[in-house]
């Protein structure tokens, strides 16, 4: 059945409610009020099996009294009736459901949420919710919600999980003097997810910036691919709850929702260039910005102010916020050198002193925003004798209208009543005025993380392309197939070297031996020092079984070594089959690195690099990744690890192959993507060598599962 076109849910022709109440202290009567006094143009079909009138208009007893093809349907019954109302529309015919009641999933019933999405499906229609507070769309002065009934239009789209808080934003956004161009409750996601919204959002012209609050992901998958494109278009602001663990937990209990691991999401909202704020406010300050903001012209702010102090604090913030200060002291001394006096400093911050008036202030402002090089300022101050309020007010706001549109423009000023009174009656004006310079400088800090992503390189999948070109796919399969076939999970060492062959993953020479007549002789074709493993079918953890001796310099040590190995599997593990020793060349002088690749049960296939080694799970440096992406992402990944100075050389030391640190985190997200049965894979560590000498995957673990689709 063909899904309706998502553009009804925000401007429909007709809106229906189900279970508009005569009463008004309930949710149903409170939604048909907003709807009324909002100015909805479109028709309103209230139903109630008492008939009647509410607020004189005209209560259907049921829908089947209704000749119109109904375009959004909104049920407030509770939620044991649910199911019902849904079957009768599903006889009737609608294109979107908006389902206010509580107590599905987010309670424990799957049952009867999952039949509404089975209806909606088989009857072609879609599903806002359940357990949602509406929707609020001003594209056509839609106030669908039990929210205030008071919301002033403008650029920002508010997409929200949680019902409480999404409220409660919408009274922010008064506040805070914050248009808004539509406001949607997902609630349980059933089926509508925030994918559906960003796809239309995406192009709807009176959206300038999109926010998300987040608590669980449903299909990221889908989330991720929507995301890149949109966030190429508008600005995307994300909060999602839930990062620590005590707060997962929560969000799990609240919503129903599995919150993803906090570091994959966080990772992956970067790759996408999705802009994550750490709380609400200032998620919505960035937003408000956002949405009045002109993009910048190059990346090199400059810093206007009266007091060093203030430019100093400010500095801090704009290398906290990513903000590249325009540092050329010959151009800085052209600009600014009339108004700086004497005493001043033309160093950005450039300090026009103490001394300052409104006048000097409005001289320095307009030369910075004329000045093609300086690509947005931020203008701070703090009260003085010469720098009160009500002028400050007067001169910002001219300023600032001229600018507006020219150039990204930042206000910090700090100071008693005066300078407060001011600032607020700006802000209300909707000017980027603030308290405190870290938040004027987090705004524009927001506005060049959008600039950043609108810049990247757009890439085409060629090196993912060629590779798949050059990769047999099948000869992989056939060694899962057999582990399949021997019940096993996990392929063994010799298996996961072989694919690491298939993909051109280099890894330490080896040998098999089965006596000690073969350990020689290998050892010594291998050449000195070796490894030795033991290789069982029946032996997953070697070194716990006291099954691998390391640095084995000479003949001796590798026989005393091999009859150790053996003594040790045969006390400890007496049942096990032993195929032989592997003997394997002793790689030495690399850094240890970690990357590996899942299936993730929200992501779909992810891809991880950090610093590798015994400590990777103590230092966490790690990163991750949606798949597929192609080498310059890959390139991003590795330089977004604490740890990759290391990778750099330190101490004279020369800068490793990261090259090929790249070319093996590619290969290893393809065989997560394109091999169905691999679910997880692991080389620990991969050493990496000197600038032109790659790099070798010493430890490979490769998890494999027959039906890795089924549900888990
Ligand atoms: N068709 C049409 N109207 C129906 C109906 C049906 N099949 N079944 C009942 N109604 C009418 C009732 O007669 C009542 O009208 P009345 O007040 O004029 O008598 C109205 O629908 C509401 O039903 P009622 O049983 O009174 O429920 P309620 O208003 O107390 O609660 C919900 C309904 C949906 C609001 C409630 O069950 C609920 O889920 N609340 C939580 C909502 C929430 O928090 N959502 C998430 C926000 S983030």
């Amino acid at each position: 059945m063909k899904e309706p076109d998502i553009k009804y849910l925000f401007n429909p022709k007709n809106v229906t409610i189900i279970g508009a109440s005569h009463h008004k202290e309930k949710i149903g009567y409170k939604i048909l009020e907003n709807i009324v006094n909002g100015g909805y143009k479109g028709d309103i079909y209230p139903v109630n099996p008492s008939g009647g009138e509410i607020n004189g208009i005209k209560v259907y007893k049921s829908i089947s009294e209704l000749t119109d093809e109904l375009d959004l349907v909104i049920i407030s019954v509770p939620a044991k009736y649910v199911v019902e109302v849904v079957k009768e529309i599903g006889e009737k015919g609608a294109k979107f459901l908006a389902i206010i009641s509580s107590g599905f999933s987010e309670v424990g019933n799957l049952k009867e949420e999952r039949e509404i999405v089975r209806i909606a499906k088989e009857k072609g229609f879609r599903i806002l919710g359940p357990n949602i507070f509406g929707i609020y769309s001003s594209e056509s002065s839609l106030n669908a919600t039990f929210g205030p009934s008071n919301i002033t239009p403008g650029g920002v789209a508010i997409i929200t999980q949680s019902g409480a808080l999404g409220i409660a934003m919408i009274g922010k956004t008064k506040v805070l003097n914050m248009g808004v161009s539509a406001i949607i409750s997902i609630g349980n996601k059933a089926d509508i997810t925030e994918a559906d919204l960003l796809e239309y959002l995406a192009y709807q012209p009176i959206t300038k910036v999109i926010f998300m609050y987040i608590e669980g992901v449903k299909n990221g998958e889908k989330l991720v691919e929507v995301l890149k494109k949109v966030t190429t278009k508008k600005p995307v602001v994300v909060i999602k709850a839930g990062k620590s663990k005590r707060g997962a937990m929560a969000a799990a209990s609240h919503t129903g929702a599995l919150s993803g691991s906090d570091e994959i999401f966080s990772s992956i909202m970067r790759q996408c260039g999705v802009i994550r704020a750490e709380s609400i406010e200032e998620a919505m300050e960035w937003c408000r910005f956002l949405a009045s903001a002109p993009m910048p012209k190059n990346r090199e702010a400059v810093i206007i102010t009266n007091g060093g102090g203030i430019g100093v604090i400010a500095t801090d913030a704009c290398e906290k916020y990513g903000i590249e200060l325009f540092s050329d002291l010959k151009s800085l001394r052209e600009i600014f050198g009339s108004v700086v006096p004497e005493f001043g400093s033309f160093k950005n911050p450039v300090d026009i002193t103490g001394q300052a008036t409104v006048s000097a202030y409005e001289k320095a402002i307009e030369k910075g925003a004329e000045n093609q090089d300086i690509g947005a300022i931020i203008c701070l101050g703090c009260e003085t004798a010469l720098l009160k309020g009500e002028e400050l007010k007067a001169s910002i706001k001219k300023v600032y209208n001229r600018y507006r549109d020219i150039k990204p423009m930042v206000f910090a000023f700090f100071g008693g009543e005066g300078i407060e009174e001011a600032i607020l009656q700006l802000r209300n004006e909707g000017i980027p005025v603030y308290f405190d310079p870290y938040t004027a400088i987090s705004c524009l800090g927001s506005l060049y993380k959008h600039y950043t992503n609108l810049n990247k390189n757009r890439e085409e999948y060629k090196t993912i392309t060629s590779y798949l070109e050059r990769i047999d796919i099948e000869k992989i399969r056939e060694l899962i197939r057999n582990a399949l076939t021997e019940k096993r999970n996990f392929l063994l060492p010799y298996e996961a070297k072989e694919v690491m062959k298939q993909v051109g993953i280099p890894t330490p020479q080896s040998l098999i031996a089965k006596n000690l007549k073969e350990v020689i002789e290998f050892s010594e074709k291998i050449g000195y020092p070796v490894v030795m493993k033991i290789v069982s079918k029946d032996i997953i953890h070697k070194s716990d079984v006291g099954g691998v001796a390391v640095n084995l310099e000479n003949k001796d040590e590798v026989i005393e070594a091999y009859e150790a190995i053996m003594h040790n599997v045969r006390v400890r593990c007496p049942e096990a089959k032993i195929i032989g020793v592997e003997i394997a060349e002793m790689v030495k002088g690399g850094t240890e690195i970690i990357v590996g690749a899942r299936k993730d049960n929200i992501f779909g296939p992810v891809v991880m690099f950090g610093l590798g080694g015994i400590y990777v799970e103590i230092m966490k440096d790690v990163t991750f990744r949606s798949f597929p992406f192609d080498r310059e992402e890959g390139f991003h990944m590795v330089k977004e690890i604490h740890s990759y100075p290391i990778l750099l050389g330190v101490r004279g030391e020369k800068k490793k192959d990261i090259y090929s640190i790249v070319d093996v985190i590619l290969k290893v997200g393809i065989l997560v993507k394109y091999v169905d049965e691999i679910i997880d894979i692991e080389i620990n560590p991969l050493m990496v060598f000197e600038h032109g000498l790659g790099c070798k995957a010493i430890d490979v673990r490769v998890i494999i599962e027959e039906n890795p689709f089924k549900e888990r």
